[in-house]
């Protein structure tokens, strides 16, 4: 894993969108898989802005959800649905043959995380965007994920629930979520893991410094074969000054 720390949110967010459009450029039919949260919202605006007025070519590439609340409609601002159709697939005049989402009113969950495996399968995640939960999760794989699943439906934990309702205007019911599994997470060619801000402090902390274990998904990216970690000097204000 390499590390790297940013003066602030804007860079930080600057440097992730140039690794997404060179992704793009230097293979235009790559498969790149997107977590939502605030993390990643202003990267994505970066490459949308930036595609549009260098006129880059995403014609050719494929992008899929990394996760979605269940039962939460697309049209719904708190989806991880509307999140990305707002803020990248419908700036980046990305086509909708290009796109697949998990449905988060799939009435089959198993069909429709073996729908997700298959294209993963097929072709491999290029390029992975993830955040970090304030539990260590990534995507919806929490505390005590099984590090080799694949596409799942996840009971959601209870800080998943509570933190995850900033997303909505009103109040919700989110107890399950369907996300990409660790395994594919951990077979992803590259994976950018982002995370800003004093409140992820502690979290980067221990994704850096703890040993690896499933009660805390995001230390595994210490071993993934090219993950690399990008955070903010405030994200990285715990660490220790022999590991920052
Ligand atoms: C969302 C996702 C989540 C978030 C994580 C951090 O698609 O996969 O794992 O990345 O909860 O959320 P933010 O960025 O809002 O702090």
């Amino acid at each position: 894993m390499e590390l790297k720390v940013y003066n602030n949110y804007n860079d930080l967010s600057a440097a992730a969108a140039e690794i997404i459009i060179d992704c793009v450029k230097s293979k235009p039919d790559a498969l790149l898989c997107f977590a939502t949260g605030d993390t990643p919202k202003l990267a994505y605006q970066m490459v949308a802005e930036k595609v549009v007025k260098e006129n880059i070519d995403f014609s050719k590439c494929f992008m899929i959800g990394l996760d979605e609340w269940m039962g939460i409609s697309p049209e719904n601002t708190g989806s991880c649905h509307w999140f990305l159709h707002e803020y990248l697939f419908k700036p980046v005049n990305i086509d909708l043959s290009q796109v697949h989402l998990f449905d988060a009113f799939a009435k089959d969950e198993e069909a429709e995380c073996k729908k997700m495996n298959k294209l993963i399968a097929a072709n491999g995640i290029d390029l992975m965007v993830v955040g970090v939960g304030m539990n260590g999760h990534i995507g919806f794989n929490e505390p005590g994920t099984d590090i080799e699943s694949l596409a799942h439906v996840a009971i959601l934990d209870e800080t998943t629930k509570t933190v995850g309702q900033k997303y909505f205007r009103d109040k919700v019911s989110i107890e399950k979520g369907i996300t990409v599994g660790l395994k594919q997470v951990m077979q992803a060619e590259k994976l950018l893991v982002m995370a800003n801000g004093k409140k992820k402090a502690p979290v980067i902390k221990r994704v850096v410094e703890e040993h690896l274990n499933t009660d805390f998904p995001a230390s595994l990216i210490q071993v993934h074969k090219n993950s690399l970690l990008m955070i903010d000097d405030e994200a990285a204000s715990e660490l220790k000054t022999e590991t920052r």
